[in-house]
């Protein structure tokens, strides 16, 4: 395994669109031509008031958020999305299921949770423990097929299992949702990724508060004006991936939005990047 301080920074890619002129209700283009929001709301824990939290979180401008079965939220979202004036495009909600669920069947049953038609992307949980998913693939396949999701992904897969997926089933996933901080990541990941057109979604991106008060981090914020997890997530948006930070309280999710009038410098994201000690806010960055 590649040591991150032996990493590559020439080839790590650029930010599509530029960074300068993202706004809250930018959208990246995902490599089957469909649109994914570059920010959306995480919901693990997210257990209490959970359709009031969610509408907060569209009333102030977020396009997109991130459930699974296992987080009890889809039920309180589905809720929000119906109570919410807004056509159903203009948002996009992602959820996942478990490697050892048959996907169309899980798929299914989630849509009956959230009461809806289809949602915007399924994403694997985590790699099996034998072979990379090829079979549950080409069941999330009959689902997006079917009309039941509209793109397909995983999480925190390895470089190796995302080729062998692509080998065996023809395709890249559309979105590669990871554990991603300044403190944990993986910019052969971020190259790879970039190169083959599969969008990054980063979870856990504030560490879950456990590295906030970092002094760096601390220094880079207050030389902006904002606070440390402002800096994380702007160091993500300009690195091209899309954070999906949790935030019940409503001045995180309104703070956590507020990250586009600003610009870090070449210097501080290179000072973002060179705090990665592969660090885990859960138990170990599984896709190292
Ligand atoms: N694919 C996977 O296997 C996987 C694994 C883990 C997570 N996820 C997804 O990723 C989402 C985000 O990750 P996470 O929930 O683990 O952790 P996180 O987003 O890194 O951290 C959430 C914590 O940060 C706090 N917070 C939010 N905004 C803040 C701000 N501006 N300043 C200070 N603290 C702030 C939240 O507090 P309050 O809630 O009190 O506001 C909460 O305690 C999850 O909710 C889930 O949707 C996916």
């Amino acid at each position: 395994m590649a040591s991150p301080r032996t990493e590559s920074r020439r080839d790590v890619p650029r930010p599509r669109p530029p960074a300068e002129e993202l706004t809250p209700s930018s959208v990246i283009t995902l490599r089957t031509g469909r649109e994914m929001p570059v920010i959306g709301l995480g919901t693990w824990m997210l257990t209490s008031h959970t359709t009031e939290s969610v509408q907060h979180a569209f009333e102030l401008g977020y396009c997109m958020v991130d459930t699974s079965s296992d987080y009890m939220t889809q039920p309180g979202i589905g809720k929000a999305l119906r109570r919410y004036d807004r056509p159903r495009a203009s948002l996009f909600i992602s959820m996942k299921v478990e490697p050892e669920d048959n996907g169309y069947e899980a798929t299914r049953r989630n849509l009956e949770e959230l009461k809806l038609a289809y949602v915007d992307l399924v994403l694997i949980h985590r790699a099996p423990e034998k072979g990379v998913g090829e079979k549950l693939w080409e069941q999330h396949m009959r689902a997006r097929a079917d009309g039941l999701t509209r793109d397909i992904g995983v999480c925190s897969y390895k470089i190796a299992q995302l080729k062998t997926l692509a080998e065996s089933t023809g395709e890249m996933p559309a979105v590669h949702q990871l554990e991603w901080s300044p403190f944990g990541h993986s910019l052969d990941m971020l190259s790879f990724c970039r190169a083959q057109e599969i969008a990054l979604q980063a979870y856990s991106p504030l560490t879950r508060g456990k590295r906030l008060k970092d002094e760096r981090l601390g220094e880079i914020a207050g030389k902006y004006g904002k606070s440390p997890a402002q800096v994380i997530l702007r160091w993500d948006l300009q690195h091209g991936v899309v954070p999906i930070p949790k935030a019940y309280r409503e001045d995180h999710q309104r703070q956590n939005l507020d990250i586009f009038d600003f610009v870090l410098d070449d210097i501080d994201m290179g000072t973002l990047d060179g705090l990665n000690e592969q660090f885990s806010a859960l138990e170990k960055l599984d896709y190292l």
